[in-house]
């Protein structure tokens, strides 16, 4: 495919569909909603409002990450703080798609209901990708970023319609748009992170303190697993707990998951085959965050495993 002929006619269509029209769309910092916002400020100029949504779900300095390598390419970006929102709607949640609508209405019928209320946008653009139609079409997961498939119509329930100009593309085909679009390789080759971020690596109930814990082990994944080349990596908090040892006292601690695969599109993965060396060292970095006494190793393909665990 000529990618960047591709991006040409994007910029085009939703130049088209927008018209006169302002629009509205959500950075997360992957490279799907980064790809949007680029094709969308080209598109658009400043008829583009883009936001960032600081969920609480969120990867240690994620906000002020996003917020500065968009700046560097002069594309402003508001910061949405929306964390009481999603922690409030999350309380009391432990089944994995009760949890993923929560995180989904939030989004879309609070804090962005209210967003195009104010700013007066008709347009949502979205970084939709081929995969997560597939996926949730046919019944594997429910992604947060479909909408009708979670019986939604933005057009009549939320008042605004919704552009998707990466739907024909999977995650392959994305980093060759951002390729041609000249993003910076720290953007371009940044790993997926999902649309309910941490929220779908927690197992059971998201608190603040089992978010803590698990943003703890996910900073110390990717620093570890920087340079492994593969896919994607991630840490997961479980709700087992296990007995262990610390400072000589028996303690009942939790157990966190690490999973490394590799994988062209998320559509299939499998488990890369780590140097223990490597592992040792994530481990014992894992186990000295507190209360976590046990960690392990995912070696499952998908399938039958999905790459999260939510
Ligand atoms: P699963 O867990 O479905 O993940 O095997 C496949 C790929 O998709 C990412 N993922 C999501 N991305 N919204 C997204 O934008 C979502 O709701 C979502 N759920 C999973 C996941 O990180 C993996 O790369």
């Amino acid at each position: 495919m000529d990618y960047r002929a591709f991006a040409d006619e994007k910029i085009a269509e939703i130049r088209e569909s927008v018209g006169d029209d302002l629009a509205i769309n959500a950075l997360s910092g992957g490279v799907d909603s980064s790809v949007v916002t680029v094709l969308g400020h080209r598109a658009l100029g400043d008829r583009l409002k883009t936001v960032f949504v600081d969920n609480a779900l969120m990867r240690e300095g994620e906000p002020e990450r996003v917020c500065k390598i968009f700046a560097e390419m002069s594309i402003p970006v508001e910061c949405v703080d929306a964390r009481a929102e999603f922690l409030d709607a999350l309380a009391g949640l432990t089944d994995p798609e009760q949890k993923r609508n929560a995180v989904t209405n939030t989004f879309y019928r609070k804090v962005f209901g209210d967003l195009v209320q104010k700013t007066g946008a008709k347009y949502l653009l979205h970084g939709t990708i081929l995969t997560d139609i597939e996926e949730t079409v046919a019944g594997i997961k429910r992604q947060h970023n479909i909408l009708t498939q979670l019986g939604i119509d933005p057009e009549r329930e939320l008042g605004y319609w919704v552009l998707e100009p990466l739907a024909a593309l999977r995650k392959d085909g994305v980093r060759e748009v951002a390729k041609v679009l000249g993003f910076p390789a720290k953007l371009a080759e940044r790993i997926p992170f999902p649309g309910p971020a941490l929220a779908t690596r927690i197992v059971g109930e998201v608190t603040r303190q089992r978010l803590d814990t698990v943003r703890a082990a996910t900073t110390i994944v990717e620093e570890e697993l920087a340079d492994s080349g593969a896919f994607q990596y991630l840490a997961v908090l479980l709700t087992d707990k296990a007995t262990g040892i610390r400072n000589d006292r028996r303690e009942f601690g939790q157990i966190v998951v690490v999973r490394c695969i590799d994988s062209v599109d998320a559509r299939t993965a499998t488990a890369v085959e780590l140097p223990w060396e490597k592992l040792h060292r994530i481990c014992e970095r894992i186990t000295a965050i507190e209360g976590v006494n046990r960690c392990l190793y995912d070696l499952t393909p998908k399938p039958p495993a999905t790459v999260e665990y939510v």
